[in-house]
């Protein structure tokens, strides 16, 4: 079975270039919460934005456009073990889609306000979902990036 999804959106980042994504990766070690920019939702879509405000954070579904074909194996830049690629978040995978929380700051027309992107600018975005309380899970655990969060 395939499914074929047509972006309804695309990110406005500063990330220009991988390259400028691993500068900034190198730079911050505390990641994305400060990265700035736009979620554009193309017209057909804009009207499922309506009672988006008053959600502080968002979920954003995109294409990884621009990976490689993903294998089952992956390599975190910062670890020197292999991991298996569901236990990461490599943007070479089966399928090439990504998940990012991001901040919501606000609205103007087809234009979310948002910080926390890590994606590339112009990467088609999928789908918008609030996050919301059930989302919240205090008793999460992280598996081997624990040795990396202490
Ligand atoms: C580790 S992934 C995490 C992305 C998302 N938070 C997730 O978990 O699915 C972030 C990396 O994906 C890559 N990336 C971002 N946008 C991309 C795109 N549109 N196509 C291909 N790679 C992308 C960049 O190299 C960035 O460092």
């Amino acid at each position: 079975m395939t499914y074929t999804f047509s972006p309804i959106g695309s990110i406005h980042s500063p990330f220009k270039s991988k390259q400028d994504i691993q500068s900034n990766r190198n730079k911050r070690p505390d990641g994305y919460a400060e990265i700035k920019g736009q979620i554009e939702i193309h017209d057909p879509y804009a009207a499922g934005l309506q009672d988006i405000e008053g959600f502080s954070h968002l979920f954003v579904i995109f294409a990884f456009h621009q990976s490689e074909e993903g294998g089952l194996i992956a390599h975190p830049p910062f670890d020197h073990k292999p991991r298996g690629v569901f236990s990461t978040r490599s943007p070479h995978r089966p399928n090439a889609i990504g998940l990012t929380v991001v901040r919501f700051h606000g609205r103007e027309g087809p234009l979310l306000h948002v910080s926390g992107l890590d994606m590339l600018d112009g990467t088609p975005v999928l789908d918008i979902k609030p996050y919301t309380p059930r989302d919240q899970k205090s008793e999460a655990r992280f598996g081997w990036l624990e040795e990396f969060t202490q």
